[in-house]
């Protein structure tokens, strides 16, 4: 066996389809290039038709097959019709990685039921109703990986975690439950827990240079996270290498969990 195709034998996604929600910026467009470039089938879902547009062409011009869904899933109804939209335009996919999500960052005295309800239903109901929808079909077709994005505020409290901390906890407890229902049918669930990482979310933090340089220190790396930090890990939990990581939660962020 040649080193190429021991590599393939273990990284490779030809052959896959994959969906990446939140595929047209930040962390979800870093994840969803790699999975592309890896050789995977990929749906890019968000809300904005001319950013998924914009990507999936770049995509399209390194030769990859891009499908895009344009979908709210910020309510029950918007998040099942975007299950049926998604296996409309690819099939069903053996990969589904849930990066769409939503910050809204008000302090708690001025977290409201909507903003709850909006936090929760993008962040953490979306990727429930997404897998309910399309799981089992990986489970009996015995390969499948359910990829979630988390946060450090999953783990501790810090600029106003708020809804926002309570959702990525919960999404971290999902993929496990996840885990425990199908990964014996060759689906397993992971998620990927980022740092600080410059994308178009975290903006108006951004924007006080002091507060970029302390998040930086934070870390062991010495710098904050980009998209493509993600790269190898999303294509690892993609992948055929990854069959028996499940249930688990990979720090991808140069170090600020441990520092
Ligand atoms: N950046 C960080 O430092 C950081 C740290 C920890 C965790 N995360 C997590 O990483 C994930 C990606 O964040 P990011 O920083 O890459 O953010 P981003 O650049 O703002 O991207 C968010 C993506 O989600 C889509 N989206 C937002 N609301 C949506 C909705 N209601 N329906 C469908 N799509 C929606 C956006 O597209 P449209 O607006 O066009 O819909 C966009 O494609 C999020 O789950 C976030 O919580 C980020």
């Amino acid at each position: 066996m040649t080193t190429r195709d021991y590599l393939a034998s273990l990284f490779s996604l030809e052959g896959r389809t994959a969906v990446v929600t939140g595929g047209s910026s930040g962390i979800g467009r870093g994840i969803a290039t790699a999975l592309a470039l890896a050789g995977a089938h990929t749906v890019l879902l968000a809300r904005g038709a001319e950013r998924l547009d914009e990507v999936a062409g770049v995509l399209r011009e390194r030769g990859c097959t891009i499908e895009t869904v344009v979908a709210d899933l910020g309510t029950r109804d918007d998040i099942h019709a975007a299950a049926d939209d998604i296996v409309a335009v690819a099939g069903e996919p053996d990969i589904l990685v849930n990066s769409a999500g939503i910050n809204l960052r008000p302090h708690m005295d001025r977290i409201d039921e909507e903003i709850w309800d909006i936090t929760m239903t993008v962040n953490l109901e979306a990727p429930f109703l997404l897998g309910q929808r399309l799981a089992p079909g990986m489970a009996e077709r015995g390969f499948g990986r359910l990829i979630h994005v988390s946060s450090q505020q999953a783990h501790r409290s810090f600029v106003d975690s708020g809804a926002y901390g309570v959702s990525k906890g919960a999404l971290e407890s999902l993929a496990r439950s996840q885990s425990e229902a199908w990964s014996a049918r060759g689906v397993t669930a992971n998620t990927l827990v980022p740092g600080f990482v410059l994308t178009p979310l975290n903006q108006r933090l951004q924007d006080d240079a002091g507060k970029v340089a302390a998040l930086a220190a934070r870390t062991t790396v010495g710098r904050n996270g980009v998209p493509e930090d993600f790269a190898g890990a999303a294509v690892f939990l993609a992948s055929a290498a990854s069959g028996y990581v499940t249930g688990h939660s990979l720090f991808v962020n140069g170090g600020f969990s441990v520092h």
